[in-house]
């Protein structure tokens, strides 16, 4: 084999590598999840039925065939983040509760996650 090439290939791998590491960080500049942007993301799109302290009791929510999930609950409070999300992204069939993808962004569905569990920390 021509040897030649390996300073070559060692070049194109290290710039691989370099473009994985790149990317990564950019991804860590979207994430951690913020519950402070969370907090007016809920503020502007889940308030209405999800209610203040996240009790499912917004002022919407009369007027609702399915009642807001109440997020202090323990059947809530026990799912995990990637079935709160998964809900959060795709909705539920037949309910209120529809999907936020095209409206929010992964890190916004992220932020709003971590302002939900934070609201469901305070108080029963
Ligand atoms: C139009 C009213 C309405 C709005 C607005 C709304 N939701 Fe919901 N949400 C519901 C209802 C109703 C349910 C319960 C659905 C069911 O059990 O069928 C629900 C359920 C959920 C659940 C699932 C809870 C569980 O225990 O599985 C999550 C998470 C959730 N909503 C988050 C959000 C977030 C985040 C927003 C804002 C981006 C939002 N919702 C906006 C009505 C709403």
């Amino acid at each position: 084999m021509n040897t030649q090439l390996y300073p070559c290939l060692t070049g194109v791998l290290l710039l691989l590598a370099s473009m994985t590491l790149a990317a990564s960080s950019l991804y860590a500049q979207d994430y951690p999840p913020d519950a402070v942007r969370g907090k007016s993301i809920y503020a502007r799109y889940c308030q209405t039925c999800h209610g203040d302290s996240g009790h499912g009791n917004g002022p919407e929510a009369a007027s609702l065939k399915v009642s807001p999930a109440d997020f202090h609950r323990v059947r809530s409070f026990l799912k995990s983040d990637e079935e709160l999300l998964r809900t959060i992204e795709h909705g539920i069939v037949f309910s209120p509760m529809h999907s936020w993808r095209g409206q929010l962004t992964d890190g916004e569905m992220q932020d709003v996650l971590a302002y939900i569990r934070l609201l469901s920390q305070q108080g029963p």
